[in-house]
């Protein structure tokens, strides 16, 4: 399967990342595709990054793409939040998930195709993710304002979390944003 080549998504989620102090910090990188957040994360201090992905050719060209610092990452081939064993009470205390998010008939391409709205995927995460983030853990989610930024920031704020833009860049017909949200 084809791996996602890096796009204006993808650095703008990096550069949040890269001025994000993560130090000490245990990470996820959902969706990790060739490994750019990934290795964005371990560049912005991360102790530990646990890289994830639907795709195991994806999974195979991020461990070639930072197998330099192999010794932080722990690589899972699978769908969202299922590499967590039910037993295992690890939390995270950063996540950045930079979703398919292309509103879409069907989802064809799964590195793009979020379905409806282009929030198929993102709601998954959204309905999931809240459990697996540690106490005053830290949620990075790229969303498009095709996806409807403002209905996904109050999900996020009905969780009690705190919200806020960090990057945004128009590009085409949308506009891409780097929600930050902080679990209290
Ligand atoms: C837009 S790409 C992002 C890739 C990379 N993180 C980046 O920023 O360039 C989305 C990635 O999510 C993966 N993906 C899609 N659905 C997924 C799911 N349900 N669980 C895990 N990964 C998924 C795709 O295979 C793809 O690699």
């Amino acid at each position: 399967m084809e791996v996602y080549e890096p796009q204006e998504d993808s650095f703008l989620l990096q550069d949040a990342i890269l001025v994000e102090n993560l130090r000490g910090r245990n990470c996820l990188d959902l969706g990790t595709g060739g490994g750019i957040q990934t290795k964005a994360m371990a560049k912005a201090g991360a102790k530990k990054v646990t890289a994830v992905d639907l795709n195991p050719d994806a999974i195979k060209t991020a461990m070639e793409n930072n197998k330099d610092i192999a010794d932080k990452i722990t690589f899972f081939q699978g769908d969202l939040f299922d590499f967590v064993r039910k037993d295992v009470t690890e939390r995270f205390d950063f996540i950045a998930f930079n979703p398919p998010y292309v509103p879409s008939d069907k989802i064809k391409w799964k590195d793009l195709d979020g379905g409806k709205k282009g929030r198929e995927i993102i709601d998954i995460f959204l309905a999931e993710f809240y459990e697996y983030l540690a106490k005053k853990g830290i949620l990075f989610l790229l969303v498009s304002s095709l996806n409807d930024e403002k209905e996904v920031t109050s999900i996020l704020e009905a969780k009690g979390m705190n919200v806020e833009i960090v990057a945004q860049k128009k590009i085409f017909f949308e506009e891409l944003f780097v929600l930050k949200a902080v679990k209290n």
